[in-house]
């Protein structure tokens, strides 16, 4: 369906501030519609004489008269006579109409929307007095409330120019609403706003008094007076009680002066809301706060066996726990990681890095200077994925230096290359050494560090792994060169990822 925007530009010459009026207006319109129980409608005239409705809103409060949607057609021909009759005189009119279906006594109210002097388009209110509400107190007020508003619009006060509050959390007048006098105390209180002011601990009759008299925060309400512009605070007035509130000036401009003469003060009791989003927050904090003291007890465990491997005699064994010290480390960076961000998941190459860094430590040697570098990007992935892949890939990084190069030789670079599409991510580790021999087989590998990396690709991602000597493609490809009598490695891996 078209936007209000796209209607006006489309059929009429208005300027692009013109429209952005009639924008705003629409997006006081259910407060509109509320206040006089009425269907709204807003029409512009076109080249042709005839007039088009860009915008409609039905009451909350009320019953409608329409059933259709009526955006984007062209007025009802009976219902033009008194909508170009609003916009040459300027004057707000109101007369009789007629509507097929609804016996009758059927009444509609056009008001001219002024911009900067200019009459650029016609709001109209249609109503059923018989289907309409008995006149009451709340009733009585809304109305004078609505018809201060149409006044406003007719002289251009209203829509206040800027921007318009977020209309999904803005309080609606049946949330609750306080009139204000000019001096703003309270002229009446809706029920669901005198229930409000209940739970905040205020039972007494509240007509008369100001609202700094009553014990609420004013502080919107002297905002909206001195800067004649409606004011949105939240407030909690007391631990369990959150008050978010809209308070819109009256305001009458004559001769270039404005005068405040009121204001109207919406009122949504969010404490429940609230209370929701404490409790998420509370929930985020705590998983992260899980992911640090898991890194932490990890990091122990990797110094108790650093500290055993010092003391081991066997260097088969010494070895093997230091290995263990070092996926250990692994693991615990992934969770350092998590522990830092709101979610579930982690940009992979944030993993990649400092992992890559973690591995240059461990395995650097004067005799076999080494160079790791990352290409690409892994994108977002959750924790089940990030810690098997991030253990694959110290793995994967270990082999390459043990098996790729020999101490005395020079040493080489090994580069990760990350991608990512929407169904798949995959990893490469790509080094310029020595290669694997001729015979191997990654089927019989008997080792643990590709047994480990079989059963993690395999079974925890469901992914596959390729190794294979390497191609000049894939060493071009991510600048590498080999040197005489080496060949160079490639093991890929490929993970399919669930879509969103
Ligand atoms: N990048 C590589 N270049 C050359 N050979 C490799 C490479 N990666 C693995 N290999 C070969 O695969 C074999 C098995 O590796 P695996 O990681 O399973 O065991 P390991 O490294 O020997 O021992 P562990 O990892 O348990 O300490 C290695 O011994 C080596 O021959
Ligand atoms: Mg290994």
């Amino acid at each position: 369906m078209a936007t209000i925007g796209e209607l006006a530009r489309q059929h009429t010459a208005l300027s692009k501030e013109q429209i952005s009026h009639l924008i705003n207006l629409s997006s006081e319109w259910g407060m509109l519609a509320d206040l006089c129980f009425s269907d709204l409608m807003m029409h512009v005239p076109r080249e042709d004489g005839t007039w088009i409705v860009i915008s409609q809103v039905r009451a909350a409060t009320g019953q409608t008269l329409y059933i259709d949607d009526r955006v984007g057609m062209t007025a009802r021909p009976g219902d033009v006579p008194l909508i170009a009759k609003a916009f040459d005189t300027s004057t707000i009119v109101e007369d009789e109409i007629f509507f097929e279906g609804v016996a009758d006594d059927c009444r509609m109210m056009a008001i001219p929307v002024v911009h900067q002097g200019d009459v650029i388009a016609v709001m109209s209110r249609e109503w059923s007095r018989r289907t309409g509400r008995q006149l009451g107190e709340l009733e009585r007020h809304y109305l004078d409330l609505f018809n201060t508003f149409a006044s406003m619009i007719v002289r251009g006060d209203f829509p206040f120019p800027g921007r318009v509050a977020d209309s999904s959390v803005a309080p609606r007048v049946g949330d609750g609403a306080i009139v204000l006098d000019g001096k703003a105390r309270v002229r009446y209180a809706s029920p669901n706003a005198t229930s409000a002011l209940h739970r905040v601990g205020i039972s007494t009759n509240v007509v008369g008094q100001t609202l700094a008299e009553l014990g609420v925060t004013d502080s919107s309400v002297r905002q909206a007076f001195e800067r004649k512009e409606p004011v949105v605070e939240e407030f909690e007035q007391s631990t369990e009680v959150t008050l978010l509130t809209r308070c819109l000036p009256l305001v009458v401009t004559t001769d270039g002066d404005s005068e405040v003469t009121g204001a109207l003060m919406l009122v949504r009791d969010v404490s429940e809301l609230r209370r929701r989003d404490r409790l998420i927050l509370s929930k985020d904090a705590t998983i992260r706060e899980i992911h640090h003291r898991v890194k932490n007890n990890l990091q122990t465990i990797s110094s108790l066996l650093r500290l055993q491997a010092r003391r081991l005699q066997s260097a088969e064994a010494k070895a093997a726990v230091t290995e263990s010290v070092r996926r250990i480390r692994t693991i615990a960076l992934v969770h350092e990681a998590l522990s830092r961000e709101p979610g579930d998941d982690v940009a992979f190459i944030e993993i990649v890095r400092p992992l890559l860094r973690l591995v240059e430590e461990s395995l650097q040697s004067p005799d076999r200077p080494m160079r790791f570098e990352v290409m690409g990007d892994g994108g977002r992935l959750p924790a089940t994925v990030v810690t098997p892949l991030s253990v694959v890939l110290t793995e994967l990084l270990q082999n390459a230096v043990d098996h790729g190069y020999t101490e005395g030789d020079g040493g080489g670079s090994v580069v990760v290359r990350l991608g990512c599409t929407d169904t798949e991510l995959t990893v490469a580790v790509i080094d310029d050494g020595r290669g694997i021999a001729p015979d191997f087989s990654l089927d019989d590998a008997t080792g643990l560090g590709l047994s480990i990396v079989r059963t993690l690709v395999t079974t925890e991602l469901a992914g596959s792994i390729e190794m294979r000597p390497a191609r000049s493609e894939d060493l071009e490809a991510v600048g590498l060169t080999v040197v005489e009598g080496n060949t160079g490695t490639v093991i890929e891996l490929r993970v399919p990822m669930e879509g969103e």
